[in-house]
């Protein structure tokens, strides 16, 4: 049983229900969605992100080398279909994580999220998605092993996370480590690669993060930036228990998502909190689900969590060095 508090507009409550039914009520869905999309758009626009010429850009360039081939060259052959709970719709797209458009956008979207934690504030989105990124390095660089040789960004969509974590340690090492983005989406990898101007990610990886098929015991860090707010209760353990796998002895997994304990979550308006909850398949799933202690089952130690932003928590946890640790 979980007992961390939680949004009231999320699991079993009254108000989750209602807000759940409105959402199954096909119309009505129909509208949140649109408008949950409207909202990203005009918050990044008014905070000068340039959406549309973002979106254009990449489209032109997916263009020129052809959107067939693009998928072709980053699509992992022996994935020949995707898990249900995968194949929802998500962030407003139909096809959720597996279309064109969702891919061209996300770069634009996930800098307006950051811009969301501290809206008091006048921030660019410069500094509101380094500020975001830096307090979740900062309590990673409080546990993980030290130098960290190779790291593994899983959920790393186009590539944001996976720049920014390997450029903190490139900047702080004396040799950069080697990176590795791990995603289900060929979308979002085709611009993952795209946009991996200067090369420093050594691999981008088409794989199911429940199975990756990557050897055991080779990585010193795994991160995991907003990908378990989009999993169901039953596939987050599982996952935890391949990232365990792949962690050498003593690297760390280092988990970064939205707070169910943050008071700003708690008390988003209704309409903010039901536009989210039209966007986002299985929050219901996330935030009734107690990470700590699935990192305990799945045989991590030393589990650490902080609020290290108004809206998002970090959670960090070791693999045991010895086994009978
Ligand atoms: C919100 S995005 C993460 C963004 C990125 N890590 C960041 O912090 O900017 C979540 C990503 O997780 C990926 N994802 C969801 N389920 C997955 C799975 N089972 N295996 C691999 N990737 C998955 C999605 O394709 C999506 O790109």
């Amino acid at each position: 049983m979980n007992s961390q508090a939680k949004p009231t507009w999320t699991g079993e409550d009254k108000l989750s229900r209602f807000v759940n039914l409105l959402i199954r009520t096909k119309p009505i869905y129909a509208v949140m969605r649109s408008q949950a999309r409207r909202v990203m758009i005009k918050t990044a626009q008014k905070n000068n992100i340039p959406w549309k010429q973002n979106v254009q850009k990449l489209e032109n360039a997916i263009a020129r080398t052809g959107p067939d081939q693009t998928l072709a060259s980053v699509s992992n052959p022996n994935i020949k279909d995707y898990p249900d709970y995968y194949k929802k719709p998500f962030h407003a797209y139909d096809e959720g994580n597996l279309c064109w458009t969702a891919a061209f956008e996300a770069e634009s979207a996930t800098y307006a999220t950051a811009l969301r934690v501290w809206p008091q504030e006048t921030l660019t989105w410069e500094t509101a998605q380094q500020r975001m990124r830096g307090s979740f390095f900062e309590l990673i660089d409080q546990h993980a092993p030290n130098p960290v040789n190779d790291v593994l960004d899983i959920g790393c969509s186009v590539g944001i996370s996976t720049r920014a974590i390997h450029a903190h340690y490139a900047n702080k090492q004396a040799q950069p480590p080697r990176t590795v983005g791990l995603d289900l989406s060929p979308y979002m990898l085709s611009i993952a690669h795209l946009r991996n101007e200067d090369g420093s990610i050594a691999e981008w990886l088409h794989a199911n993060a429940e199975e990756t098929g990557l050897p055991s015991d080779s990585f010193d860090v795994i991160a995991l930036q907003s990908i378990l707010h989009e999993l169901p209760h039953g596939i987050t353990p599982i996952i935890l228990q391949e990232a365990k796998r792949l962690l050498r002895p003593g690297g760390c997994i280092a988990i970064f998502d939205s707070n169910p304990e943050s008071a700003v979550i708690q008390s988003l308006p209704p309409v903010l909190f039901t536009l989210m909850k039209s966007t986002e398949p299985w929050s219901d799933d996330y935030y009734t689900f107690d990470v700590e202690s699935a990192l305990y089952d799945s045989g991590f130690e030393h589990v650490v969590s902080a609020a290290t932003d108004p809206r998002h928590r970090t959670l960090i946890a070791r693999k045991p060095k010895y086994s009978d640790d």
